[in-house]
């Protein structure tokens, strides 16, 4: 059997617990993937791998060595959804090294860490589908959000350098860019930025609403498809058109 035509899927979605990660693992697993979610978040993880037939690993995805160790003894994997993150509402000036620190391990070194432990099984089988939640603010910046930004734009050209290393192994590498979705994450930003945050975020929106996490687990799962085997180092806005033009 080649992989091509493979029905059965080991799919790792780091970051899974919530929002976005947890739409992704919920589709992959009713599509009849064998889906591992790896999140901080060990109650909502538990409860949601129990609810859709998944497993569930604790895990924090920034420690380098604890992810290695985890992911080298459960891989090998087909399909690698990286969606943990989390942002930040402040002007740069407002913001400390410490800050920058941490949402740089979160958003670019935790794709960094999963990325390096499961690739190496992918290449061993010539087959892989890597997915990575990056945002429009990595393509368009961030008003409030610049190291956010920064840290998804660095993510963009991660997934483009991988696409360009792994495509003749049968790997491709794809990036979502979201824009403003219906989350938990998203709920906190307009605890901090109140109901004017939300109107601008919207707005920004050609469609002029937010997106709901399915929309963007969708798009996810047809990038972690063997539909798009021909589809890699690229980034795909699932943002209503904030990113249009981009
Ligand atoms: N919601 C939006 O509007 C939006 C827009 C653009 C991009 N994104 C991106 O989409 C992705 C998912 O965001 P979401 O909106 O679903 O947020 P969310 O807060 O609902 O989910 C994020 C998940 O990441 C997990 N996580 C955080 N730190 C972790 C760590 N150190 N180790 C392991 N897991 C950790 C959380 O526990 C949570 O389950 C993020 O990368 C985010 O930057 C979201």
């Amino acid at each position: 059997m080649t992989a091509d035509n493979r029905k059965w899927r080991r799919a790792l979605v780091a970051g899974g617990a919530s929002g976005i990660g947890a739409a992704t693992a919920a589709r992959l697993a009713a599509s009849g993937a064998d889906v591992l979610i790896a999140d901080v978040d060990a109650t909502n993880g538990r409860r949601l791998a129990t609810e859709i037939g998944a497993s569930f690993i604790a895990l924090d995805l920034t420690d380098h060595a604890a992810v290695a160790a985890a992911f080298g003894h459960l891989g090998p994997f087909d399909i690698l959804v990286n969606s943990a993150g989390a942002d930040q509402h402040a002007f740069f000036t407002q913001t400390e090294p410490n800050d920058w620190a941490r949402l740089i391990a979160l958003n670019l070194g935790a794709v960094l860490n999963a990325t390096h432990a499961v690739l190496p099984g992918m290449q061993q089988a010539r087959y892989g589908r890597i997915v990575n939640v990056a945002s429009e603010a990595g393509r368009l910046g961030s008003r409030g959000g610049s190291v956010y930004a920064a840290a998804k734009g660095a993510v963009i050209a991660f997934t483009r350098s991988l696409a360009r290393e792994n495509g003749r192994m049968g790997i491709t590498a794809n990036v979502v860019a979201p824009g403003p979705i219906d989350t938990p994450m998203l709920r906190r930003a307009v605890e901090s930025g109140g109901e004017k945050l939300m109107a601008a975020m919207t707005a920004a929106t050609l469609v002029g609403r937010l997106g709901t996490p399915q929309e963007v687990a969708a798009v996810i799962a047809f990038l972690a498809s063997d539909d798009a085997g021909y589809v890699t180092g690229e980034v795909l806005g699932v943002s209503g058109g904030m990113g249009c033009g981009a």
